[in-house]
């Protein structure tokens, strides 16, 4: 395989992170590229520069730096969000044909919640909810609506601290404005602001993306599917959605089912058509509608040099550039869907809510035709079964049905110690750390130490490909676990959904402080949240608002920055004092464990509910 401009191999991201060497001043020091002074590589360690040509410090740099990821990462979510919403609003006002309000019961719901209009028409109802939503990203003052989901607790210390996001455009612009030249040069004073752009990532992009797309396209309950590129069909007309963005995978999928598409499949010789998922995209069909996942992140290169897949349509985010030059490799069409995302090399498709039965057609028609240009098609057998479809309205369900269904049960049983806690594994895969092998590493020794998890993400599908989703991993589960998980019938990680989910955590550990027992504030929970493998800068973004929200998060790979003295000082430390919860760094997966399980008992200390 020829690498286009180049001599030698296309070789996939792991082979890649082996050729190329991380830089050593971009991770634990500090490199600033904020102006043409620079570059400015700083270091404490007497080994060049201790300030920039400006005379930043090293930790004024690092801090700034952590506030950019943020912003990038809450901007990513957002946009997301805001995306969907405009589907949303195009379905209420009828000109989105493709679409309709499934869980019109939640709609209901999330308008009482939020106090905007009690129409009978759900059209009407999700028009005002709509505009509530929309008038969140450009809000200029005031206070994020969304804000007054936290506990009560959370949002008077938030006030008092002034972290209370004003609008989710607003709180991203700021921290760019804040991190540009000259600017903002105080390191506690700029991870406060890349804290109030998390939290409006947090409680307002991701829970608004969450919420919307439940009522768009149903609120989870628990289904099983498989996982693992043995998903992909030999003998079918194979599409892998891949990105983040639902809203033409789910028309896709609805149409695939269509007898006219598996008529036209086999007419030119395949038995129908095989919708898989990857990455995020995977989560959001996979909990809904249960279509299995091809695999995490790290996979996506590989499913096209399986031979068999005739289409992958990508959207936004962790959608590698180099897909298009395997891709060229072989007959797959590779499809970017967004109007927001191009890659040279692959064609453009782009969707539209008012289109996008058409397109979906036309592209089932494109994948189908592509069928007979088939080459060698190799598929590793494997595929692992999963249960997913867990949110707040599920777990609810879990513990008691529709009617006795409460968290004070989950509580319960974190009083009485037979679950000693709660860990979000959450993020990426990264080849730079163990490829997908941290999370059974580091979720085997929680669940075996009594630990409920919460998984989203990528991090949800390792898991899953490690047979820990299933009800019957509960056998390596510490004696408590295992007795609630048998008694309920749900396995000791449960599947939250796509990165943006982790809003689901969010609303379940608010869930937990109302359902009362365990404090009352998300800090005095024994919660804790970790990244084992993070790479994007989403991540950093979900860790800061959990950290702001009270919940203390641990980082794998590398955290950006830590060589900065004062700035690490903070971020593991100082923070404690002003959010109860703070950053640790722990590339190791079974240390990172260890961190998580004494951070729990901590907390059951503190609790006094240590036995
Ligand atoms: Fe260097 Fe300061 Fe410019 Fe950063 S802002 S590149 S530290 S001169
Ligand atoms: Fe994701």
């Amino acid at each position: 395989m020829d690498k286009p401009g180049t001599t030698g191999r296309v070789i996939p991201a792991l082979d890649r992170a082996r050729e190329i060497k991380p830089c050593p001043l971009g991770a634990g020091e500090s490199c600033c590229r904020v102006c043409a002074m620079g570059p400015c590589r700083v270091t404490e360690s007497g080994k060049g520069a201790r300030v920039g040509v400006c005379g930043a410090t090293p930790d004024t740099i690092a801090a700034r730096n952590l506030c950019r990821m943020i912003a990038a990462g809450t901007a990513a979510h957002s946009d997301h969000a805001r995306e969907v919403v405009q589907t949303f609003c195009a379905v209420a006002r009828g000109t989105a044909p493709g679409f309709e309000l499934c869980d019109r019961e939640k709609l209901s719901r999330l308008a009482a919640q939020l106090g905007c209009g009690k129409a009978e028409d759900p059209a009407v109802l999700a028009r005002e909810v709509g505009k509530l939503f929309l008038g969140e990203f450009g809000r200029q003052e005031g206070e994020l609506a969304l804000a007054a989901l936290a506990p009560p607790r959370r949002l008077e210390r938030w006030r008092r601290l002034g972290l209370v996001p004003r609008g989710i455009d607003r709180e991203v612009v700021e921290s760019l404005h804040r991190t540009h030249m000259g600017v903002d040069q105080e390191a506690l004073h700029l991870l406060h602001q890349g804290t109030r752009t998390a939290l409006a990532d947090g409680w307002g992009g991701s829970v608004i993306a969450t919420a919307v797309r439940d009522v768009l396209f149903g609120t989870p309950r628990p289904v099983r599917s498989r996982v693992d590129l043995g998903v992909l069909k030999p003998d079918c007309v194979n599409i892998v959605v891949h990105g983040h963005e639902p809203l033409l995978p789910e028309v896709l999928v609805r149409l695939a089912a269509d007898g006219e598409m598996t008529a036209r499949a086999r007419a030119v010789g395949a038995a129908g058509v095989n919708i898989a998922g990857m990455c995020c995209t995977a989560n959001e069909i996979l909990m809904r509608h249960d279509v299995p996942v091809a695999s995490h992140f790290l996979q996506q290169e590989l499913a096209i040099i399986t031979g068999a897949v005739e289409l992958m349509l990508v959207d936004v985010q962790c959608v590698m550039q180099g897909l298009a030059a395997v891709a060229a490799c072989y007959h797959t069409r590779l499809v970017t869907t967004s109007e927001k995302a191009r890659i040279k090399g692959a064609r453009h498709v782009e969707f539209s809510p008012a289109t996008a039965l058409d397109t979906a057609r036309e592209l089932l028609y494109a994948a189908i035709d592509n069928f007979p240009n088939r080459r060698r098609v190799d598929i590793p057998p494997q595929a692992v079964e999963l249960v997913t479809g867990f949110g707040q309205e599920s777990i609810r369900h879990a513990l008691g049905g529709r009617f006795r269904g409460s968290y004070r049960m989950l509580n319960e049983n974190i009083i009485n110690g037979w679950i000693r806690g709660v860990a979000g594994v959450v993020g990426c895969t990264n080849p730079r750390a163990a490829s997908g092998a941290s999370h059974g590493v580091l979720v085997r020794e929680l669940v075996a130490n009594d630990v409920l998890v919460l998984v989203t993400g990528c991090a949800a599908l390792a898991c899953a490909r490690d047979g820990l989703l299933v009800p019957e991993a509960a056998d390596s589960a510490g004696p408590g676990l295992r007795e609630v998980c048998e008694a309920l019938g749900i396995p000791p990680v449960l599947h939250c959904g796509s990165c943006v989910d982790n809003s689901r955590i969010l609303m379940m550990a608010a869930e937990m402080v109302r359902a009362g027992g365990l404090g009352e504030d998300l800090s005095d929970l024994p919660v804790a949240g970790c990244a084992p493998e993070w790479m994007s800068e989403k991540a950093l973004a979900v860790g800061q608002y959990f950290i702001g929200s009270g919940i203390s998060v641990g980082l794998g790979v590398y955290f950006p920055g830590a060589d900065s003295k004062e700035f690490a000082a903070q971020v593991f430390e100082g923070l404690t004092q002003d959010y109860g919860a703070a950053w640790f760094f722990e590339p190791d997966p079974q240390a990172l464990a260890r961190k998580i399980l004494a951070h729990i008992e901590e907390k059951r200390r503190a609790l006094g509910i240590e036995g």
